[in-house]
């Protein structure tokens, strides 16, 4: 039997206590031996709740007891997640983590730590919610050199989109249903402005590459400058859009990678990735495209995760498994670079504005019929030479990337 404690017991953690004890026999066969609940770390009382008797309220108890092999870190955020997972991997303990945030900032010392304790850090639930993306790069693809990643990696942000979309309700409207339904993270700036879309980006891609990612040097927009507006006129090109976080491996080892809204057409892979859902399109350079799909948020298929990783801890006892993440550090290429085409809602009629707008060309007329504007999609352009010439033209009412 090996011992587990689990620090935060919030959505995922109260999930993955649920899970241990729903699923306790599949998990046992699976595991090889039982995984016994000895504690759950929170600030918080829960009295009545089913692991009341196990509350403690004082991490070094877990730290100190060599009886728990297996830490779950579902606190979230930086601090004190940061210096309790640490001590865990320095006190010879297997950490598995649902945060982002913690692996994104810290990923490559915590893994440097593991691999020299011979324990392991895993973080398959960080990335996906419940789709095993972060398992499939490390070890079913390990054969691959993996040359692009797309995906949508938000749960909150895909509802928010496909509510708009589908629904025509108002992005206020979607983001609070998003948040009674336990999407958002507590500040719904992480998810909608996309530093939680960059940060999973950054994980994957230090996967696929085997270096350390900042999510920092990664381009980010986020989704709150969508309107219902933008979402008509993508309903009128036959379109959608979606916040997608992307990275490609240049021929110069540089990566290109972005977090933004993009329109995407129907014959798109991810088009039909919507509500919590997301998708992951993995391109590698014999396999080909992949696509992962599945529930990207939410507290069972998180968790689920979560309670996979712990399996996969209790597996390997007394031995770090190579998750091909080494701290040399990756160079990001400038946002400048990348090329888009472009989607361009103008103040005026065609007829008054389309000789200002030829630099754009040749361009693409929209209409949806109704305002005192129309819009254009630009020829496929460079991020610099778009901004150059964008900075020229007036009423510009809103500008997304479009798919190549
Ligand atoms: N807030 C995140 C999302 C949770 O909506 O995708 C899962 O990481």
């Amino acid at each position: 039997m090996k011992n587990a404690a689990i620090m935060g017991y919030g959505t995922i953690g109260s999930g993955v206590a649920e899970i241990l004890e729903e699923n306790r026999d599949v998990i046992a066969r699976a595991a090889g031996e039982e995984i016994r609940l000895k504690y759950v770390l929170d600030l918080r009382d829960f009295p009545g709740s089913p692991v009341e008797d196990k509350l403690i309220h004082d991490f070094s108890m877990i730290e100190q007891d060599r009886d728990v092999e297996l830490v779950v870190e579902t606190m979230g955020g930086i601090n004190p997640a940061y210096p309790f997972v640490k001590a865990c991997l320095l006190a010879e303990k297997h950490v598995i983590t649902s945060n982002k945030a913690l692996v994104a900032a810290h990923g490559s010392e915590l893994l440097a730590i593991a691999r020299e304790k011979q324990v392991n850090f895993f973080f398959e639930a960080s990335v996906g919610g419940g789709i095993p993306i972060i398992r499939t790069l490390y070890d079913c693809l390990m054969g691959e050199k993996i040359e692009g990643l797309t995906g949508i990696l938000n749960g909150t942000t895909n509802f928010i989109l496909t509510k708009m979309d589908k629904e025509g309700w108002t992005f206020d409207q979607a983001l609070k249903e998003a948040q009674c339904l336990g999407y958002a993270e507590r500040n719904p700036e992480a998810d909608v402005e996309g530093h939680d879309t960059c940060r999973k980006i950054a994980i994957l891609t230090s996967m696929a590459v085997g270096k350390e990612v900042n999510y920092e040097d990664i381009y980010m927009e986020g989704i709150t400058r969508i309107t219902d507006i933008d979402v008509q006129y993508a309903e009128k090109l036959g379109m959608s859009i979606k916040l997608i976080g992307a990275s490609r491996l240049q021929a110069d080892g540089m990566v290109s990678a972005y977090v933004l809204p993009l329109m995407i057409s129907r014959e798109h892979p991810l088009y039909s990735v919507n509500d919590v859902f997301n998708g992951i399109l993995v391109k590698g350079t014999m396999l080909g495209t992949s696509m992962y799909y599945g529930s990207g948020a939410g507290k069972l298929p998180t968790a689920s995760a979560v309670v996979a990783d712990m399996i996969h801890g209790v597996r390997n006892a007394g031995r770090n498994v190579e998750l091909g993440w080494s701290a040399e550090k990756q160079a990001v290429a400038p946002m400048e670079m990348n090329v888009f085409r472009y989607f361009i809602r103008v103040a005026g009629q065609p007829e008054d504005r389309l000789s200002d707008l030829m630099t754009f060309g040749p361009l693409e007329v929209v209409s949806t019929g109704k305002n005192d504007e129309f819009a254009i999609i630009s020829k496929e352009m460079p991020e610099a030479n778009f901004r150059e010439e964008a900075a020229g033209v007036e009423g510009i009412r809103s500008v997304i990337r479009v798919e190549l």
